[in-house]
């Protein structure tokens, strides 16, 4: 029997130099969502996080914590350890760099990628000498002519980070040969890079023609020893990535390897796409193994129209958002508010607007309404439909069509799409509840009452089963309310009608109003 098929999706590893903010969660958030909804249509999912936490970087933070590098990360990377629980993270690994198996899985890669030849037949890494600019804040290098100097004389990179001057040993990957293998391959796999104005932004860079990368370093020792060179740590970049393979298991080509690899997504920040779309395509390849399927871009999250950093300290704690407004509805913002790659705007005032508008009104009074009417006027029961006419098939066969049409928004990382599908059916079943009046029909009309009523249920089953990926406890709790068993909640029973009969249990409400709070009040 043919096995399921795969879906292997990953997130950036976070760097463990600071706490977790409402930034790093939306990244891993979007992945949650992706894998809920693959393991939902049937597939075996491996959704990978984890922590970067080899570099100067970090290093200098545990040096100004004043503590070592390896006590530093091990406090940090349990706080995202922690968020991952917060957020209700369905990830199946958690990888941390500085573990065996990472350092292992970056000296084999290295090995293998300086064995191998470009395809231009070079070396791929040779030794020589480094002279340049790094930021330490953006653990990369940067060209001269990339620069900006400010009136005080200091160079500052595109990103606005300082940089400094390095001059050290260093082993080179040659990038440079490696320029028209990558066009080549933009052009063999359109897909490969998403939303597509990132994929023109990076087809353009390789365009500029690319400069050979330095991948190791000597002037401090935290990372990852090159094999046979151990003065040398690797570039954190280089170790880094390599995580993605790590996870499943390299240098191991069996087992999950020979299941998972190429991971089918890398979703990654706009910031960091350049080494995802450009760096590690050709690390794999110079090692042999098989470039990832695609990466998406997401978008940077601003607070109230500013920048989110520690520096301006406004940079939001997800477990503040969570205990102020709920899980779901956080998660549920995060994707439904801003068009997924593109940078959003965080303000109070529209996460307010989304609770009390969308979730308390529109979806949970929805469910509330029918469920209210079904256990007072139907005996608690599932009513039993009679013939459905127009308006009842409009709206059921809406229903029916959000699966296909979540399907392809998800496989193009198009939350946003499939939420908006999905809330106009939302909105199509709170009209038909208006105009079909069944409280008035309970005087009327009992048998249309009954059809109407069944109908809303049977809408309602899909809308949940669709929105348990982005609100997986509080669609848990609205397919309890519609007793729908927990067999029947992945989508091979989408099209498995409720049972006439069927007893429901007393009705309460998923979503509450959120009320602001007020200065004064109890
Ligand atoms: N360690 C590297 C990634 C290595 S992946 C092999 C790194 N770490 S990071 O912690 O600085 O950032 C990771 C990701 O967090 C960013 O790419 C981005 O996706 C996300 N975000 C950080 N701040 C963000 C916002 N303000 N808004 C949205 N996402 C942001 O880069």
């Amino acid at each position: 029997m043919a096995g399921k098929p795969t879906f292997y999706v990953t997130t950036p590893i976070y760097y463990v130099n600071d706490n977790p903010h409402v930034g790093h969660a939306y990244t891993t958030l979007a992945c949650d969502v992706l894998a809920r909804f693959k393991r939902l249509d049937g597939f075996e999912v491996k959704f990978l996080t984890g922590t970067d936490e080899h570099g100067q970087k970090v290093e200098k933070s545990a040096q100004a914590a004043g503590t070592d590098a390896q006590t530093f990360t091990d406090r940090v990377s349990q706080k995202f350890r922690d968020l991952t629980k917060a957020m209700n993270f369905s990830n199946d690994d958690f990888i941390r760099t500085t573990e065996p198996r990472h350092i292992k899985a970056c000296q084999a890669l290295w090995q293998e990628v300086a064995a191998r030849k470009t395809p231009k037949g070079n070396d791929n890494i040779y030794l020589a000498s480094y002279g340049g600019w790094y930021s330490v804040r953006d653990e990369a290098f940067w060209g001269e002519d990339e620069l900006v100097t400010g009136p005080d004389g200091q160079k500052t990179a595109p990103t606005g980070a300082l940089v400094e001057w390095v001059e050290e040993p260093s082993y080179f990957f040659r990038l440079s040969d490696w320029a028209d293998w990558l066009l080549e391959f933009y052009d063999k796999h359109p897909d490969f890079i998403a939303p597509n104005s990132r994929r023109n932004e990076v087809v353009s860079f390789v365009k500029g023609g690319l400069q050979d990368l330095s991948i190791s370093r000597t002037t401090f020792s935290w990372g990852v020893p090159v094999p046979g060179d151990p003065k040398h740590i690797m570039y954190v970049w280089f170790d880094a990535l390599i995580n993605y393979i790590t996870a499943v298991g390299y240098p191991d080509k069996t087992g999950e390897y020979a299941k998972f690899w190429p991971a089918d997504l890398h979703v990654v920040g706009k910031d960091i796409l350049r080494f995802h779309a450009v760096y590690w395509p050709t690390f794999l390849a110079g090692g042999g193994l098989e470039v990832q399927k695609r990466v998406f871009a997401q978008g940077w999250w601003t607070i109230e129209g500013q920048k989110m950093s520690k520096s301006l300290g406004n940079a939001i704690d997800p477990l503040a958002l969570i205990a102020r407004y709920g899980l779901d509805p956080v998660r549920f913002f995060l994707l439904r508010e801003v068009p997924y790659g593109n940078d959003g705007d965080f303000s109070r005032r529209a996460m307010i607007g989304r609770i009390n508008g969308e979730l308390a009104n529109e979806l949970g009074n929805l469910a509330q309404r029918t469920l209210v009417q079904i256990n007072k006027n139907c005996a608690a029961q599932v009513p039993k439909p009679g013939l459905f006419i127009d308006v009842d098939n409009t709206l059921l066969d809406a229903a029916k069509a959000l699966l296909a049409q979540s399907r392809a928004a998800m496989d193009r990382q198009e939350f946003h799409v499939a939420l908006e599908s999905i809330w106009l059916v939302v909105r199509a079943a709170n009209a038909y509840i208006d105009h079909q009046a069944p409280w008035a029909l309970k005087k009327t009309d009992l048998a249309r009452m009954n059809t109407v009523l069944y109908v809303l249920v049977e809408v309602e089953r899909r809308i949940a089963l669709l929105l348990q990926p982005f609100m997986p406890d509080s669609m848990a709790k609205m397919l309890d309310q519609l007793a729908v068993p927990a067999g029947a909640r992945d989508f091979t029973a989408f099209d498995t009608a409720l049972a006439a009969g069927t007893n429901l249990p007393p009705p309460q409400g998923v979503f509450p109003r959120y009320v602001e709070e007020q200065e004064g009040a109890a």
